[in-house]
C-alpha cells in the first residue's frame, strides 16, 4: 500500500487491517524524529491543523498538536467553553466557518457519538476523530496496537485483556475492532452492568472473573470508570471497584510472567490500577503517551498526501 484510500479518520471500523498496518509501519518510520535533538521536520510546512476538543483531554490534544508542529504545520485550536457554540451556534455552522478559513485537517472530539462522521459531511477538509462520545476513539487504539506491535513484534495470536468499562469507553470499542481485525484475541471483564450485550457475538470473550480474564494475556489494558457518560452509578463504590477488578500485584500471579500493563490515561491510581502496578517496568503507560505522537504524525501526513496535492520533495525525503 502505497497511499491511504481514505479522506477521513472517524474509527476503525472503516478501517482494513492493510490500512491499519499501513499506518502503523508510517509511524514505525517516522518515531526517530521524536528522539532528535531537533524534533522538527518539514513536510507539512505551509498546511493548517485545527483541534476542536469539546471535552476534556491532556494527552490527545497536546499529541495532536504536538504531532503537527513535528511535521512543520500550523495549529490552531479551540475548545467548548471558547467557541461560539455557547452563544448557541450549531455545530455545523461552527465547522462551515472553520472551512472557510481554509483548513487541510480539522481533529475533532465530542461527547456526542457520531459528532465527527457529522462535520465529515459539510467539510471539504479531513476529519479525524478525536473521541466521540461512547463510539470509537480510533488514533488512541492505532497507538495502542503499535505500543503492543512493537514490544512482541505482531499482533497476530495475541491475547488482549481489557478490563473496566467497557459499555462507556471508546478506547476499549476501537481496540476491541482494531486488534480483532489485526488478529488478535480479545477478552473483556468488568463489572456486569458496564459490560455491553452482543459481544460474545462479535468474537470477544467475556469474563466475570479479572483472574479469568488476565490468566493467559499478553497484554493487560485497564480502563477508567467513564462517570461523566453514566447516569446513575453502576457500581457501589470505588473501593468496591477496586476490591473487584482493580489489577494489583495480587491478582497479576494469575498473568503470564511477561505480560504487559497499559492504560489509556487518565489513570484513576488505587481504583482500576494499584500505583506499584502502573509504575512498574511491566507497564508500557509512558511509550503509549510517546507513540501517540507517531501514529497522529502518521494520520496527518498521510492524509495530506491523499488529499491529491503532489508530495512534496521533503515528503518523499522524510516520511
Ligand atoms: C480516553 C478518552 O478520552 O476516551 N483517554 C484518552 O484519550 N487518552 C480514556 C478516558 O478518558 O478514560
Amino acid at each position: 500500500m502505497e497511499q491511504l484510500k481514505i479522506r477521513h479518520i472517524l474509527g476503525l471500523r472503516d478501517m482494513s487491517a492493510e490500512e491499519i498496518g499501513f499506518i502503523l509501519d508510517t509511524a514505525e518510520s517516522l518515531k526517530p524524529i521524536l528522539h532528535r535533538h531537533i524534533k522538527k521536520v518539514p513536510p507539512l510546512r505551509g498546511r493548517t491543523i485545527v483541534t476542536l476538543f469539546f471535552e476534556p483531554s491532556t494527552r490527545t490534544k497536546l499529541s495532536f498538536e504536538l504531532a503537527a508542529k513535528r511535521l512543520s504545520a500550523d495549529t490552531v485550536g479551540i475548545s467548548k467553553s471558547m467557541s461560539s457554540v455557547v452563544k448557541g451556534e450549531t455545530l455545523i455552522d461552527t465547522t462551515r466557518n472553520i472551512q472557510a478559513m481554509k483548513p487541510d485537517i480539522i481533529v475533532m472530539r465530542h461527547s456526542m457519538a457520531g459528532a465527527p462522521h457529522l462535520i465529515a459531511r459539510h467539510v471539504d477538509c479531513s476529519v479525524i476523530n478525536a473521541g466521540d462520545g461512547i463510539n470509537e476513539h480510533p488514533s488512541q487504539a492505532l497507538l495502542d496496537m503499535l505500543t503492543i506491535r512493537d514490544h512482541f513484534g505482531s499482533l497476530k495470536g495475541l491475547k488482549v485483556a481489557i478490563i473496566g468499562d467497557i459499555t462507556h469507553s471508546r478506547v476499549a470499542h476501537s481496540n476491541i475492532i482494531g486488534l480483532q481485525k489485526m488478529g488478535a484475541r480479545v477478552a473483556v471483564c468488568g463489572p456486569g452492568t458496564m459490560l455491553p450485550p452482543g459481544l460474545a457475538a462479535e468474537g470477544v470473550e467475556v469474563m466475570m472473573r479479572v483472574e479469568e480474564a488476565i490468566e493467559d494475556a499478553d497484554v493487560i489494558m485497564a480502563l477508567r470508570i467513564q462517570r461523566e457518560r453514566q447516569g446513575l452509578p453502576l457500581f457501589p463504590s470505588q473501593r468496591e471497584y477496586a476490591r473487584k477488578f482493580g489489577i494489583n500485584n495480587r491478582r497479576l500471579r494469575a498473568a503470564k510472567e511477561n505480560a504487559i500493563i497499559m492504560h489509556p490515561g487518565p489513570i484513576n491510581r488505587g481504583v482500576e490500577l494499584a500505583p506499584d502496578v502502573a509504575d512498574s517496568g511491566r507497564s508500557l503507560i509512558l511509550d503509549q503517551v510517546t507513540n501517540g505522537v507517531a501514529v497522529r504524525m502518521a494520520l496527518f501526513s498521510l492524509l495530506i498526501a491523499e488529499s491529491g496535492d503532489e508530495r512534496s520533495p521533503d515528503m518523499e525525503r522524510q516520511v
